[in-house]
């Protein structure tokens, strides 16, 4: 009997397989596809002829922790002891995962927002707890309302994630304060806040909640350098969490991972002493203004992106087929893969919309806008 009897493969590995055996352009999964940045291989080469192939202490390689306690400072403005609050992970999935398993409970209700990423739902189920999908209003911002009627003692927690995948979309000030409203009447609810884009935000800023002292001691933030440094294939990030929930978010990370890959965790503390996360935004807005102006005779319909590399787009002029049908159609006869947004969905709702990842070299992404045109 299966455990998970409703979860198969996700539309990720399904979309970029189809991508390889058809030889499409894969704007589907989200992974960059320009070099990393040589500074962070030539710290690599070097380290690979170094002592730094044991086991690092469980929570992470100290001077990683102090450095990521810094970038927190400088970016946040907040103050998180490197010991007690911070805990290195395999990526912000276990981080994700790791945390639902030691605060959720059986039969506790954990809201989840629809569209949402889709790692959430299945820990929660493998919790033995109920996941409690609230959809986001229609131009994607959160139904404070839906949320807080949806509230009750049976809830654990809230998890939300900006700026958003699939929608790009980021909360505003006025979210945080609905937020921190409701989470006021609600003292029991942890909240879990997955910001993997945080530095990646155009027109507005993100604001993430290590800056809202209301929030930070019931919630669990998680990053992940994977998608900061174009790096998604390591699979590093990290989490903060006041020390209450970290000492439950450690007894179990203890036992999944143990601790990070060292290579890894040392290479990005030395690297984290050279680059600037103030850069990272710049690139990818150029990136996004360059694909959405090569798009913009064709027949898709792109929403806003305020943050993340995803673009979202309606095909609704193109095709009256639903989203998954579209993006198979569109692998096979005009070669790029892009992800249909149902799949984002609870109930795989079929708003005409699919999702391309923007983050790759001008080269692909002007290759791939040609074939889009001629649709
Ligand atoms: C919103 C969101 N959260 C978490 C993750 C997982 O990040 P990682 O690769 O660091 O596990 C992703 C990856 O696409 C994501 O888009």
């Amino acid at each position: 009997m299966s455990k998970l009897p409703n979860i198969g493969t996700s539309i990720f590995t399904t979309m970029s397989k189809m991508a390889a055996e058809y030889n499409a352009i894969n704007l589907s999964q989200g992974f960059p596809n320009f070099p990393v940045d040589k500074r962070l291989t030539t710290i690599v080469e070097k380290l690979a002829s170094e002592n730094v192939h044991q086991y690092l202490p469980m929570a992470g390689y100290p001077p990683l922790l102090d450095k990521i306690a810094a970038l927190t400072n400088q970016s946040y403005d907040r103050t998180v002891i490197p010991d007690t609050e911070i805990l290195v992970t395999a990526g912000a999935t276990q981080a994700i995962f790791t945390t639902i398993q030691a605060l959720v409970d059986t039969n506790d209700e954990v809201i989840v927002l629809d569209p949402s990423y889709d790692c959430y739902e299945a820990p929660i189920l493998l919790c033995k707890a109920v996941p409690v999908r609230i959809a986001l209003n229609d131009d994607y911002t959160p139904n404070w309302l839906k949320i807080e009627e949806a509230c009750s003692s049976h809830t654990k927690m809230l998890i939300i994630n900006s700026p958003h995948n699939p929608t790009g979309k980021i909360l505003t000030h006025a979210d945080l304060e609905a937020l921190e409203g409701l989470l006021e009447k609600y003292p029991n609810i942890i909240l879990l806040s997955d910001e993997v884009y945080e530095y990646i935000t155009f027109e507005q800023k993100h604001l993430s909640v290590n800056t809202r002292k209301k929030l930070i001691n019931r919630a669990v933030i998680v990053s992940s350098f994977g998608k900061s440094f174009h790096i998604t294939g390591w699979k590093i990030g990290y989490l903060i969490a006041p020390e209450h929930l970290m000492k439950e978010i450690k007894k179990v990370h203890q036992f999944v991972v143990f601790s990070v890959n060292s290579i890894s965790q040392i290479a990005i503390s030395n690297y984290l002493e050279t680059v600037s996360v103030n850069d990272i935004s710049q690139n990818y807005l150029e990136k996004r203004d360059f694909f959405r102006s090569l798009l913009k005779n064709s027949r898709f319909e792109l929403l806003p992106c305020e943050g993340t590399y995803f673009q979202a787009a309606s095909y609704a002029k193109i095709s009256t087929e639903n989203d998954v049908d579209f993006c198979k159609r569109l692998i096979i006869e005009h070669g790029v893969a892009a992800i249909p947004i149902s799949s984002f969905y609870a109930n795989g709702k079929d708003l005409k919309l699919i999702r391309f990842c923007f983050a790759k070299d001008n080269l692909t992404l002007e290759e791939a806008a040609k074939r889009l045109c001629q649709i």
